[in-house]
């Protein structure tokens, strides 16, 4: 293990901590990966194995981990209900968190998390790895550069048939706004620089779901300075799918940016006039993208101090987005951000 590296410990290396496991954390240049910690013996195993984290090294719990390895810091790769416990568990062990998104199950949670990281003075941070995507920086650009002018309002549409059967999302209340929108929340914050300060939202099962509860969605949202942006989706909708990025329209002054099928489309067209122009643009690669941003990200704010960019403070603000949609649906009303992350 090199010394300039700092400690992880991963949580959860089942679903998606696989994919963490195989592709981030057991060859990141910032970390070693020191111990595994997961409920199922199976997961382990196979995955210790296969990385080489001898058998000392893996755990069923992170109380246990703590006290036969020292570490950094953890990452949680576990259902959404467990992260604000870990959160917990590290910071009282003066450990740095990072969480898969959604940052935790209630905006309660999100809360202390944020609160216990500022008393330990460590660092937290929340993987939104899809704002760190070639295409939704450079959309990202091509706004703030105002390439077609003022924006004024925008769109985006979400379809995906996604099977998960086995998996928490099958049963929890709120599938595709709490686990999925909060990615597409957060990208809107970050492609147009505003927050989002209200929310309406319908949320709906459509009779084929296959999920127990609402995989359907219709939302309003007004982003700061009165923008108004539509959000449209369906985790169960078979028929013409989208990108998992979305199908996105940004009206401006002077024509519209659209994001297709992971394509940025620059459309121009003078006024009254019938001649569209429809331009297609290259993104702009990445030193680093995904998963591998944020995880790098993290390792900069420990070692510099400074708050990364989706920091669990910046990501009351997704989140709590997220949650003044359950609170717009449940209680058929609009719903100010704000109330929510300051109540
Ligand atoms: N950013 C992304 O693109 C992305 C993609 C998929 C999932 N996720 C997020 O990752 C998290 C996990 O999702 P998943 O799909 O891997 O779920 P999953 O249910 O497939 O896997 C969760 C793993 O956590 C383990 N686990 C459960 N409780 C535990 C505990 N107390 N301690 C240690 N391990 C425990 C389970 O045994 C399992 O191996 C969720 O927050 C989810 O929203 C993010």
């Amino acid at each position: 293990m090199s010394t300039d590296k700092l400690r992880l410990i991963q949580c959860g290396v089942g679903g998606h901590g696989y994919g963490w496991v195989q592709h981030q954390t057991s060859q990141s240049p910032d970390f070693d990966l020191v111990a595994i910690v997961d409920v199922v013996d199976e997961q382990l195993t196979k995955v210790g194995e296969e990385v080489g984290i001898p058998a000392e090294r893996r755990f069923k719990n992170l109380e246990d981990a703590l006290k036969h390895v020292e570490a950094d810091a953890i990452l949680t790769v576990t259902p959404p209900v467990i992260h604000a416990q870990h959160a917990h568990v590290a910071f009282e062990h003066g450990l740095h968190v990072m969480t898969e998104k959604p940052i935790a199950d209630t905006l309660d949670n999100a809360k202390r998390m944020v609160e216990m990281a500022e008393q330990s003075g460590k660092q937290l941070v929340v993987s939104q790895n899809y704002r760190f995507s070639p295409t939704v920086q450079t959309l990202k650009q091509l706004l703030n550069d105002q390439t077609v002018g003022e924006f004024g309002h925008g769109h985006m549409d979400f379809y995906i048939p996604a099977d998960f059967t086995g998996s928490f999302r099958e049963t929890m209340e709120f599938p595709l706004l709490v686990d999925m929108s909060i990615h597409h929340l957060d990208m809107i914050r970050c492609v147009t620089g505003r927050n989002i300060t209200k929310v309406t939202a319908q949320s709906f099962r459509p009779p084929w779901s296959w999920y127990q509860h609402d995989p359907g969605l219709k939302m309003l949202l007004e982003l700061e300075g009165g923008i108004p942006f539509s959000y449209s989706g369906d985790w169960s909708a078979l028929g013409r799918y989208t990108s998992w990025n979305g199908n996105w329209r940004l009206q401006c002054g002077a024509g519209s940016l659209h994001m297709e099928n992971d394509k940025l489309l620059v459309a121009r067209c003078e006024k009254w006039s019938k001649d569209l122009t429809v331009e297609e643009v290259e993104s702009t690669p990445l030193e680093r993208g995904g998963p591998a941003a944020t995880l790098h990200a993290f390792a900069e704010a420990i070692r510099t101090g400074q708050p990364a960019e989706t920091s669990g403070a910046d990501n009351l603000h997704s989140f709590g987005a997220v949650m003044a949609g359950v609170t717009s649906a449940r209680e058929n009303r609009t719903v100010e951000v704000a109330e929510l992350i300051s109540g």
